[in-house]
């Protein structure tokens, strides 16, 4: 699928912008603190719902506006995709596909698909489970409203039986933490099954694109860390029995202490753990390889790649992964950013960036 056209109104630091990006490679450039990221911010809003950068909408409405609005016409294998999400002070934001207004996040997912991928995003390596199980959880709701759905379901679960572990007395406790247990199985064996077969399709991609981006070096290893589950019985099985091994522990601390919630997974160069072992250099192409290897798995998944957004990306690696990087991503529309143009491929589309203006040279 391709983005062809872009355009924002008072958000962040653009008054009113069109973009029509090239099919293949879009090249954004220009010095810090242009808009350069706000735009790739902008895409990510139109597929995710969400910025990648904060949780609060209002953040992204430009200084002293009432409202922002961006607009994504998409092309996929199917027919034509708009994504309008329109953002205000007073209310919440409100996005419509193809003109229609949607009542949930929910039916945005896999309406237009990216993959997102900028320095911050070195947490997937190296910082805490969270930030893994995020990226699990934000591709694999993508490609399935169902998952997302479960998601929310699990959450809300969830906060009651932690609501209830914290407020409960002794009879609520006897009387509704097994329901509560039995929901929150339900909920969570679906999630850890789901995950699981995400990471088992992740494992082989990742290796590959590792290997090419590092030319042959350092054998990257991932696994799913948390509760078993081959299937969805199975998975509710080993979930309850730990539910009751921690009940005690739960009832103590005032909340759930194992479950999907804390589960992880695991990332390994030449068997040494990189979430606490790597360089700098190994965690951030470990990090990639985990992020050209979503792309794999959307084409898999949907049929066709989703749009990548590379944000700042190039700086941070030596020449020779620069190149095997540009290879790589031909495959799919790339909208990249960057502060100078030196050794980008002659066919890109490139545009400018300065004070939240964008032009495209000729
Ligand atoms: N809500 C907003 N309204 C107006 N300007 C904003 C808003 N949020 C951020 N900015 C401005 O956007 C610029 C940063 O844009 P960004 O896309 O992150 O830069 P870069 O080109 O370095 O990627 C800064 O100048 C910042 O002050
Ligand atoms: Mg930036």
């Amino acid at each position: 699928m391709t983005i062809d056209t872009l355009t924002v109104k008072d958000f962040r630091n653009y008054a009113a912008q069109t973009v029509k990006f090239s099919p293949g490679l879009n090249v954004l450039s220009g010095a810090n603190a242009q808009g350069k990221t706000n735009l790739l911010e902008a895409v990510y809003l139109c597929c995710v719902g969400r910025s990648p950068r904060t949780l609060k909408d209002k953040e992204l409405i430009r200084w002293g506006h009432d409202g922002g609005r961006v607009l994504a016409e998409a092309k996929k294998r199917d027919g034509k995709t708009a994504v309008e999400v329109r953002l205000s002070r007073s209310e919440n934001k409100r996005i419509a596909v193809n003109g229609l207004p949607i009542s949930r996040i929910g039916e945005l997912m896999g309406a237009v698909n990216c993959v997102f991928f900028s320095p911050d995003e070195l947490k997937i390596v190296k910082e805490s489970p969270s930030d893994r199980r995020r990226f699990m959880d934000t591709d694999i709701c993508q490609m399935s409203k169902a998952y997302f759905y479960l998601l929310n379901r699990y959450n809300k679960i969830l906060s009651q039986r932690n609501r209830l572990l914290k407020e409960g007395d002794g009879e609520a406790l006897r009387s509704t933490l097994p329901v509560w247990d039995e929901q929150l199985a339900a909920a969570g064996a679906g999630i850890i099954v789901t995950r699981r077969k995400f990471i088992d399709k992740l494992k082989p991609l990742v290796k590959a694109e590792h290997s090419f981006l590092t030319g042959g070096e350092e054998g990257i290893e991932i696994e799913y860390e948390g509760l078993d589950g081959g299937d969805t019985s199975s998975a509710k099985a080993s979930f309850l029995r730990v539910l009751e091994e921690n009940r005690k522990r739960d009832i103590k601390h005032g909340f759930t202490n194992e479950g999907p919630h804390k589960d992880d997974f695991i990332v390994k160069l030449g068997g040494a753990d990189l979430r606490s072992f790597g360089s700098q250099g190994q965690q951030r192409t470990a990090a990639l390889s985990l992020k050209l290897a979503e792309l794999e798995i959307f084409a898999g998944e949907i049929g066709e790649y989703p749009v990548l957004l590379l944000d700042d990306v190039l700086s941070e690696l030596d020449l020779f992964r620069q190149g095997q990087l540009l290879e790589r991503i031909q495959k799919a529309q790339t909208v990249l950013t960057c502060t100078h143009l030196d050794g980008m491929p002659s066919g890109a589309a490139r545009f400018a960036v300065a004070g939240g203006a964008v032009s495209q040279f000729l």
